[in-house]
């Protein structure tokens, strides 16, 4: 890579370091840091605030379309971004037990795909930003020149997710953080549309030894193609 990518595309399973990645590496380079994630999570909120029902598809994809969620500048220092449904402030409430359970479901939906997808591509396209989620090296921005697909064993993976809920959570236990990302990585890495997988240009990087000072490291030497 001769000059520095103007797109870094970050995907990999639930839990797996991307959002910490992603951010470290905006700052990095003075990048846009976006985080696809929240925008499947805040479809998810709104769909379980209507009297929609999540296993209509239909009803979900026309809520998908017709939602407007802005993801603005932090308001706060303990947040990294506000996250607003038609101009409510749902940052905190996307990240709910509730939200978590639903939110794979809703994201297999080909017509919530296409209508977040679109938006997601514009916003890339603009350049200079690092984008982090599922598809975005496969679907979203395949012309990204540094794409990243971080892997990390489920255990690693539900032993630092528990850290992170248990502030919000304290009674929730390792076996149910466990169980709840196995079902998510199930439904993620099997729907029809825009599967988990890692682009086949993707730099593929084991994580569970690693630390985010060695992850960060080594997509920067990526980046510089050392
Ligand atoms: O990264 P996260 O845990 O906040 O993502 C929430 C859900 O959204 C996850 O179960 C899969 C889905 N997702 C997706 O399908 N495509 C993306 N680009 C980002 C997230």
């Amino acid at each position: 890579m001769s000059k520095q990518p103007n797109i870094i595309a970050i995907d990999g399973p639930a839990a797996s370091g991307k959002s910490t990645l992603g951010e470290r590496l905006a700052k990095h380079f003075g990048y846009l840091y976006f985080d696809t994630g929240v925008m499947y999570r805040a479809v998810t909120w709104a769909v379980l605030h209507s009297s929609c029902d999540v296993r209509d598809e239909i009803a979900v994809t026309k809520i998908a379309e017709n939602t407007q969620i802005e993801v603005l500048p932090p308001s706060a220092a303990c947040r990294k971004y506000d996250v607003l449904i038609d101009g409510r402030d749902i940052t905190d409430e996307i990240r709910s037990p509730e939200v978590e359970a639903m939110v794979s479901v809703v994201s297999a939906y080909p017509g919530v795909r296409r209508a977040m997808s679109l938006q997601q591509r514009r916003i890339g396209l603009r350049g200079n930003v690092v984008m982090v989620g599922r598809d975005i090296g496969t679907v979203v921005l395949p012309e990204a020149p540094l794409k990243v697909y971080l892997e990390a064993s489920v255990e690693v993976r539900a032993k630092r997710r528990l850290l992170e809920v248990k502030q919000r959570d304290p009674q929730m236990s390792y076996e149910e953080v466990l169980q709840a990302l196995m079902r998510r990585d199930e439904i993620d890495s099997t729907r029809s549309v825009a599967p988990l997988r890692p682009a086949d240009d993707a730099h593929i990087i084991h994580t569970d030894n690693l630390t985010i000072e060695e992850v960060v490291r080594k997509v920067i030497d990526l980046s510089r193609g050392v």
